[in-house]
């Protein structure tokens, strides 16, 4: 099997290269040209250069873990968000569908309004608040017209590798004396690993059951808010010895009304991982279970 990959760099990207790497042969672009074999073309701004790359490759398997993620940029970048988050992914499905090619896909919860507290099921109206919602949601969209489609809506994505949320309150806490976290949106983190690995086990899957093509929900087991989050991390934090000058303890929780950020997010982020459990065969970990392997990871214990 031929796997062409996008977005090599990301969270997502990165633990691909690792788990798709057992099921063929892996061609994982960049978005930078000067990475990639030559004349292969792995920016989303360059559209013909896209479609050209699919031409060229031939793959059997096109999985793209490339996005603009930046959610408060996307607001005054909007063009860009469309070009990298829409456009982009509409030409991969046209590409898919000329070659044949399987084409996998990543969204978002903040396709939806983030209204109730009920886990948002794949058939839910969407709604989405910001641009990275509606871009993302126009991205999905346009995937879905290619017939052989993996589309994967997740959220709160955590890795050992780059920045995130767990990092910067770890940050935080070694400099303050105590945090403010927001309490009032729910959701559960997921890891790039558990998204790189789902995605393998899935792209097997098809291959001889094309009919499990479309839309899932992938997310850990499990809720919590971000404060919950950011508790959980400083209590393991605490018990792998790292020098912290705030504790759990120390955090105190705030609504999202108190903290204005240019986009608007979604109270509710959960999501309802039925459909794809029971199709794929799968169980999916609780969010606790990751979120220690990577502290662990990062505090080299
Ligand atoms: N992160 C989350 O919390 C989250 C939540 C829900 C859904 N998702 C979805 O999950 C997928 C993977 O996200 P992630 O967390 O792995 O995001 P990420 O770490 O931000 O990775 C996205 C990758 O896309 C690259 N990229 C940016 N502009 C590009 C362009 N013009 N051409 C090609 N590549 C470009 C980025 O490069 P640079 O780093 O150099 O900009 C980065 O390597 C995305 O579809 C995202 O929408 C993520």
């Amino acid at each position: 099997m031929k796997i062409l990959l996008f977005g090599r760099g990301g969270q997502v990207g990165w633990e691909l290269q690792r788990s798709l790497s057992l099921l063929g042969e892996v061609v994982a672009l960049d978005f930078d040209a000067r990475q990639n074999p030559q004349g292969l073309c792995g920016d989303f701004t360059d559209l013909e250069g896209l479609a050209r790359t699919v031409e060229a490759v031939q793959p059997d398997v096109i999985v793209n873990a490339a996005a603009h993620t930046a959610v408060d940029k996307a607001e005054s970048e909007p063009e860009l968000s469309h070009t990298i988050n829409a456009r982009a992914p509409a030409i991969l499905a046209q590409a898919a569908t000329k070659t044949g090619a399987w084409l996998v896909h990543y969204s978002t919860d903040y396709v939806f309004d983030g209204s109730g507290s009920a886990p948002w099921k794949e058939s839910d109206a969407t709604g989405p608040l910001s641009v990275y919602g509606q871009t993302k949601l126009e991205g999905e969209q346009a995937v879905a017209n290619t017939p052989r489609h993996l589309i994967l809506r997740t959220s709160w994505v955590y890795a050992a590798r780059g920045g995130n949320f767990a990092k910067t309150m770890l940050r935080l806490a070694a400099e303050r004396e105590s945090l403010t976290v927001i309490n009032d949106q729910f959701g559960a983190p997921t890891s790039a690993e558990l998204l790189a690995d789902v995605t393998a086990h899935a792209i097997r899957s098809l291959q001889t059951q094309p009919d499990l093509a479309g839309l899932y929900h992938c997310i850990a087991a499990g809720e919590t808010s971000w404060y919950g989050y950011a508790q959980f991390v400083l209590e393991q934090a605490a018990a792998l010895g790292l020098p912290l000058k705030a504790t759990a303890a120390q955090v105190a929780p705030t609504p999202t009304s108190s903290y204005p950020t240019p986009a608007r997010r979604p109270l509710n982020s959960r999501l309802d991982t039925t459909k794809l459990q029971n199709a794929f065969g799968l169980r999916l970990p609780h969010w606790q279970e990751g979120v220690k392997r990577m502290l662990i990871e990062i505090s080299g214990n």
